[in-house]
């Protein structure tokens, strides 16, 4: 059988581009049917006069896009018409990694949303809407965007009307907005003990004076949010009471519903930031359940489906909801509507959930990989989600065991990194499962990790 040999003659561009662009349509045309053997790139490079390193990235990139799939020591075929990128491999679709084994970088596993999202960009390039959503938006966001808001905010426990719906930039624009519109130069935003350590940037820059709330095993305690609100007046608390940002702690219902309680009788605003919440499984309902008055939920499909979209929204009080979007109208104009659509269709179509489905699976299997390299009796916090965070045996000092870890070719974060008083934070470390796209570096990230955790401690850094 003749071998498949594009025709180049007529395309422009670079040329892995070319043979890439020739192969979908000669698959799209059925010219090239389901479980046909390419000729190995070597051998297509000779044919078409090109460098093998040409036809390798083209075949590489081809089996990203789910086209081609490889077969160990049988070669290159052509995937079936009605493969969905949903049953694609994960190891053919993520980024690639060199280097050092990171495991301080909390993004999502890369690459799953890829394949949707090419195909719903080029649905919107070829829609008569797209001329609207190259325009300026009047003093109102389409509507059909604030639907799509509804229904990932339903998804996330929280039940919106429209009006009360902002689309933001992303879950840290959405922080932004809401200290922008609700807070004033000299208020004073509490957060949890160790938290999301931009907002504090944010909070300097806006001059807002910042308070510690103190946290134990089960997260932030809601007496000690108490005792703030009795002795220093706090116009609002920042908090991310799933998956909590580093411990990674989920707070009880009880305890959700006794912060709001509190928050109630002092009348604080709540920001609740639950970027995290769709990768947790079981979890108790947003504070902005128990509190739809005063808490601002912020949301985003950064960690779920792609940070790159910077999309989020907010589900605002209704009485705050117009000042929220003069904050984003301040700092962007609008939500740019180009990714919010996509973003749009993705959750209508209900690929950003089944998106959302898989990096919750692919994390929970990592984490297991965690208890499996270091036992479950030092590595004891389960949770899902991308990070992990473990307290260090006594005797260790956490900026030494980083500089180990690091020695040894791993980073992680210490937990000092994420503390609003330094000197009270724990000798911890934070873990991230997600950054690195295979497993085989996490798993030598974590047996090194293991290893530095059998050494004798030490309390102060080694000279190398
Ligand atoms: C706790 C927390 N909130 C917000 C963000 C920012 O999310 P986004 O990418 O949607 O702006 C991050 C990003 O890492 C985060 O960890």
């Amino acid at each position: 059988m003749a071998i498949w040999i594009p025709d180049l003659s007529s395309r422009e561009g670079p040329k892995y581009l070319q043979i890439l662009e020739a192969m979908a349509e000669d698959i799209a045309a059925g010219r090239l049917a389901a479980g046909t053997r390419l000729p190995p790139h070597r051998e297509l490079a000779y044919q078409l006069n090109l460098s093998p390193n040409t036809t390798s990235r083209a075949y590489a990139e081809a089996v990203k896009r789910a086209l081609i799939k490889g077969e160990v020591g049988r070669g290159t075929f052509v995937r079936s018409a009605d493969f969905s990128p949903d049953q694609a491999e994960p190891e053919t679709l993520l980024r690639e990694s060199r280097g050092p084994i990171d495991l301080s970088r909390n993004l999502p596993l890369p690459g799953f949303s890829e394949p949707h999202i090419r195909r719903v960009m080029s649905e919107i390039a070829s829609d008569t809407g797209l001329r609207a959503l190259l325009d300026y938006q009047t003093d109102t966001d389409l509507v059909h965007h604030l639907e799509a808001g509804q229904s990932w905010l339903a998804d996330c426990g929280v039940e919106a009307s429209l009006e009360c719906i902002v689309p933001v930039a992303g879950g840290q624009h959405g922080i932004l907005c809401t200290l922008m519109a609700l807070l004033k130069p000299g208020d004073l935003l509490l957060a949890e003990a160790l938290t999301y350590t931009p907002v504090l940037a944010m909070a300097s820059r806006l001059n807002l004076q910042t308070g510690a709330v103190a946290m134990d095993a089960q997260g932030l305690i809601p007496e000690a949010f108490e005792a703030c609100c009795r002795e220093a007046n706090p116009k609002a608390l920042y908090l991310t009471p799933t998956l909590q940002a580093p411990t990674t702690v989920t707070l009880s219902e009880d305890r959700r519903a006794e912060i709001a309680r509190i928050a109630d009788h002092y009348g604080v605003i709540l920001i609740e930031d639950d970027v995290f919440g769709p990768l947790k499984c079981d979890k108790p309902a947003p504070i902005a359940r128990f509190a739809p008055d005063l808490t601002v939920y912020v949301t985003s499909l950064s960690k779920s489906v792609a940070p790159g979209l910077r999309i989020g929204f907010l589900h605002a009080p209704r009485k705050v909801a117009s000042a929220l979007r003069q904050s984003v109208n301040l700092s962007v104009w609008m939500t740019p509507p180009m990714p919010l659509e996509v973003a749009s269709r993705l959750i209508k179509d209900g690929t950003a959930a089944r998106l959302a489905e898989q990096q919750r699976q692919t994390a929970s299997r990592r984490q297991q990989l965690v208890q499996r390299a270091l036992g479950m009796d030092t590595a004891k916090q389960f949770s899902d989600g991308f990070h992990f965070w473990l307290p260090l045996p006594e005797g260790w000092r956490a900026d030494v065991f980083r500089s180990e870890c690091a020695r040894m070719g791993v980073h992680i974060s210490e937990g000092r990194s994420f503390a609003m008083n330094a000197a009270d934070a724990p000798e911890a470390i934070r873990l991230c499962v997600s950054h690195e796209p295979g497993e085989e570096r996490l798993i030598q990230g974590l047996d090194i990790i293991a290893a530095v955790l059998r050494q004798k401690p030490c309390g102060t850094p080694l000279t190398l």
